[in-house]
């Protein structure tokens, strides 16, 4: 097994404030990472903006700017908003970027030696804001069939790129991959709504506007869409250019993680381009769902929209990093509301989580001046049920989480957290020191400090800070108590000492008034 783990991101079509469905990706992302590094796995994150196309240069246009100013403060917002989130990429790529165009061009000239490329005549249905023509027949009511908005009718010479003769190479490939596409059904409807019916060529250039990398053979074309921000994955990397280090090093990439109106581009195109370049495809492309509100997608004329800073503001990172993750269910949308918001925060974050690790630092301070030392390492019959328990949680939650099932691995931790709740109810550390049930009482107040650590552990990919703050609380300072594979174990801990005065991780929201809060940043 190589011990890289390459993860991407889609690049942004910067076109206003990103809302939390868009971060969803890139917080998926970094969790991923930071999890591989937890494993002791080296590990690469790249996202970055996507930054021509004729929307871009209307939008500059608008704004008096020219387009490069124009991509620059949107590059420098998404960036403001990823320190925000804490989002640990490695590298962030702009698409105008010479390192980036320079190969996007070697690439296109290559694709037109072999054969790849031919120029012919576009005429189709265009949709502007989604920079995509359309056929006749994808229309839905003549509007298009991703945003719902007028097309135009285009006639236009162009490039195309020949789809046709690559599709049975990646039937065969998804054939025999089966982990290439996650999750599965996401396949079969690229099977079956666009390679079986027949694959389109693709129409690769335009010649209407300019905010693009020109075709160095025929200057007036410029490349749109697709072999342009596709390629980004690999020419981040050093892919054709001087340095190919980090190329050599990290591509095949190990996940890339994209929404599900961009997987047809993903799932086909870029395998297909990879495939002409005689490069390794990706191991695994996960397509995930949308964040939507009860009304439907978010949009400002809905007065609808989210923006994740105002939430971060209001109730931290973590909280809002843990909402997006365990609200979006594999395979289907995960609807924000605020209702949901706050329960999930006042029982998930509070009464669970918080509230466990409270009531343990209370009771190791009472009952045992918050020092444990010379526990003796034989559990009683509850501590070894609830043993078995954690190291089965940790077992599926793996199982989930390497299959990118991220909402329901996220779920195991939390059936661990209520499992040691209810240890607590069972053992009664109450009744114990009052019997003066010393070493009975020090087993469980071992257990749930072990458990707290396994907790914060687990959560630490999404949950940075607050695993921190628990780790810190209940006194794990040694490093290797910190990493992942220390998981399995108990017994390894010998002293400890809980902080002396605990603080709640998570306070109790009034509901009502954090609803209508949050109904308030929607109208913003
Ligand atoms: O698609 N919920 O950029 P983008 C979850 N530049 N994810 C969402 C979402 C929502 N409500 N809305 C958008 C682009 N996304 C192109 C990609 S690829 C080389 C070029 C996701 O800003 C969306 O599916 O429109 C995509 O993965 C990402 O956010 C960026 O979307
Ligand atoms: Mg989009």
């Amino acid at each position: 097994m190589k011990n890289t783990f390459y993860v991407t991101t889609p690049i942004y079509y910067p076109s206003g404030r990103f809302h939390i469905g868009t971060a969803y990706t890139t917080v998926l992302a970094d969790t991923m990472k930071r999890y591989h590094i937890l494993k002791g796995q080296d590990s690469y994150m790249l996202t970055g903006t996507d930054e021509h196309g004729q929307k871009i240069e209307e939008k500059a246009k608008e704004a008096g700017e020219t387009p490069k100013e124009y991509v620059d403060k949107m590059a420098k917002m998404a960036k403001e908003l990823w320190h925000k989130m804490d989002i640990s990429y490695d590298d962030f790529i702009q698409t105008t970027e010479e390192r980036h165009e320079v190969v996007v061009q070697k690439i296109f000239d290559r694709f037109m030696e072999q054969g790849d490329i031919y120029k012919g005549e576009y005429e189709g249905w265009y949709c502007v804001p989604c920079e995509t023509f359309f056929t006749q027949t994808q229309l839905v009511d003549g509007k298009c069939p991703d945003c719902g908005r007028d097309v135009k009718l285009m006639k236009e010479e162009a490039y195309f790129f020949n789809m046709k003769k690559y599709a049975d190479r990646l039937l065969q490939y998804y054939e025999e991959h089966p982990d290439f596409i996650k999750p599965e059904y996401r396949k079969n409807e690229m099977i079956n709504n666009f390679i079986k019916p027949g694959l389109e060529d693709l129409c690769v250039t335009r010649t209407s506007f300019d905010w693009g990398i020109k075709v160095l053979k025929d200057p007036k074309h410029v490349i749109y869409v697709w072999v342009d921000a596709l390629t980004n994955y690999i020419t981040a990397l050093g892919y054709l250019s001087e340095d190919d280090t980090l190329f050599k090093k990290y591509w095949p990439a190990d996940l890339q993680i994209v929404g599900k109106d961009i997987a047809r581009f993903h799932l086909i195109y870029w395998p297909i381009f990879l495939m002409a370049l005689d490069l390794p495809l990706p191991k695994t492309i996960l397509v995930h769902n949308w964040i939507t509100m009860k009304d439907g997608k978010m949009s400002k004329s809905k007065g609808n929209v989210i923006y994740p800073e105002s939430l971060i503001e209001r109730y931290g990172l973590d909280a809002v990093r843990y909402f997006l993750l365990r609200e979006m269910p594999v395979g289907q949308d995960g609807i924000f509301s605020p209702e949901a918001f706050v329960e999930r925060y006042n029982y998930d974050l509070c009464n669970d989580l918080s509230n466990l690790l409270n009531r343990t630092v209370s009771m190791v301070n009472k009952y045992f001046d918050g020092i444990i030392t010379g526990y003796n390492g034989t559990p009683n019959l509850v501590d070894e049920e609830l043993e078995k328990y954690a190291i089965e949680q940790i077992e599926a939650f793996e199982g989930k989480w390497q299959n990118y099932e991220i909402a329901n691995a996220i779920q195991e931790i939390w059936n661990l957290v209520a499992r040691t709740n209810k240890y607590i109810d069972e053992t009664m550390p109450w009744t114990l020191a009052k019997e003066e049930k010393t070493e009975e009482l020090k087993s469980v107040m071992y257990h749930l400090i072990e458990n707290l650590r396994k907790i914060a552990i687990m959560i630490k990919p999404f949950m940075n800070e607050t695993a921190d703050n628990i780790l810190h609380q209940i006194g794990i300072e040694n490093n290797e108590q910190k990493v992942w594979n220390s998981l399995q174990e108990y017994d390894k801990i010998q002293n400890i000492k809980v902080i002396e005065k605990g603080q709640p991780i998570f306070m109790r929201l009034n509901v009502a008034d954090e609803v209508e809060y949050i109904k308030g940043l929607m109208k913003k």
